[in-house]
């Protein structure tokens, strides 16, 4: 039996531009990827495979505590399962000897990041998998077979496979690593309640796109300020064309916006589809008091459904 055992992000989007939908329904989006130190942990159980045997996969979820997550699936739809079994059948094909294939790959995960909260836990999770099962294989990790595999698992796998900090622009999969410095320090609003990302882009829909053709000018306005490691700078260009929708959806958002702010984070925003918020603060000395600052500004019927947590990014 081997375990192998790898640590998955979260993201949050520091800018994230929306066009029309395409007609397959996803829609172009332009956005800066930034990785956190804020971690599920993933481990990968093989066991031999004897010839002939079909392959099993299969996924547990656990929370901090070791109480079982019954809420995410154990079988194929969970998309950490599914990472492991579009691996095995790319790299391994389904019938190689025992010696070089497993039977069963059991993907246990200790979920922190939030389920459905727009910090890319489920596919942090899932990349995780790929980058686990490429270097045991003796994969380099910039495979470009490893970049289509998580391309066709979810639109932000292949950010997770390469992690740090990117531009991503088609449906987020077509990827520009930048330089992972300067850090940021921020402030981010972890929800205990989830919302789907398809309802998020409904509602973008019935609101109506309407930055989109501003997008390129906007992202170098914030590409000159990140390089220049300027946060003053850099708050009034954070931008996420999503936040809007997400707001018509939970209002409760706005909230913990204004909490983020009232603390003095220098800019607040949605992360990804939500309903997940970060705020930007002025230093990294200022992170662990800034969280606390804005968990006092939450009004107290929302401190149970938000909890605020101080870091600087990079991961
Ligand atoms: O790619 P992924 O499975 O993560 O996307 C989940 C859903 O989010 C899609 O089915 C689609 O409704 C929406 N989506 C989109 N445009 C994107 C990414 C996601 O419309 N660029």
């Amino acid at each position: 039996m081997t375990d192998l055992r790898e640590r998955a992000p979260a993201k949050v989007n520091l800018f994230l531009a929306v066009g029309p939908p395409r007609p397959d329904g996803y829609h172009p989006i332009l956005t800066v990827f930034e990785a956190v130190p804020y971690y599920d942990d993933v481990e990968i159980t093989m066991r031999p495979k004897p010839p002939g045997e079909p392959w099993g996969f299969g996924a547990a979820a656990f929370r901090p505590d070791g109480s079982p997550l019954e809420t995410l699936p154990r079988n194929l739809d969970n998309l950490a399962a599914r990472a492991a079994k579009v691996f095995v059948e790319a790299r391994l094909g389904a019938d190689r000897p025992c010696s070089v294939a497993p039977a069963e790959m059991l993907v246990t995960l200790v979920k922190r990041i939030p389920v459905s909260a727009g910090l890319g836990g489920g596919s942090s999770d899932a990349a995780a998998v790929l980058r686990a099962l490429a270097t045991h294989y003796g994969d380099p990790p910039d495979l470009p077979g490893l970049a289509g595999l998580a391309a066709g698992l979810g639109s932000d796998v292949p950010f997770f496979v390469l992690g740090g900090r990117a531009v991503g622009r088609s449906r987020g999969e077509d990827l520009t690593p930048l330089p992972r410095d300067p850090s940021l320090p921020l402030v981010i609003g972890l929800p205990s309640f989830p919302l789907r990302t398809p309802d998020v882009y409904r509602e973008f829909d019935r609101q109506g796109p309407d930055r989109w053709a501003r997008r390129e000018g906007d992202l170098s306005r914030l590409l000159d300020a990140l390089t220049a490691g300027d946060l003053k700078r850099l708050a009034p260009c954070l931008r996420n064309d999503l936040e809007a929708a997400a707001l018509a959806l939970r209002p409760e958002i706005g909230e913990a916006l204004a909490a983020l702010r009232q603390a003095g984070c220098l800019a607040a925003q949605l992360s990804g589809s939500g309903p997940a918020v970060f705020g930007l603060a002025p230093s990294g000395q200022d992170v662990g008091r800034l969280a606390e600052a804005a968990q006092k500004a939450l009004p107290a019927r929302l401190t149970d459904r938000m909890t605020f947590v101080g870091l600087c990014s990079g991961a």
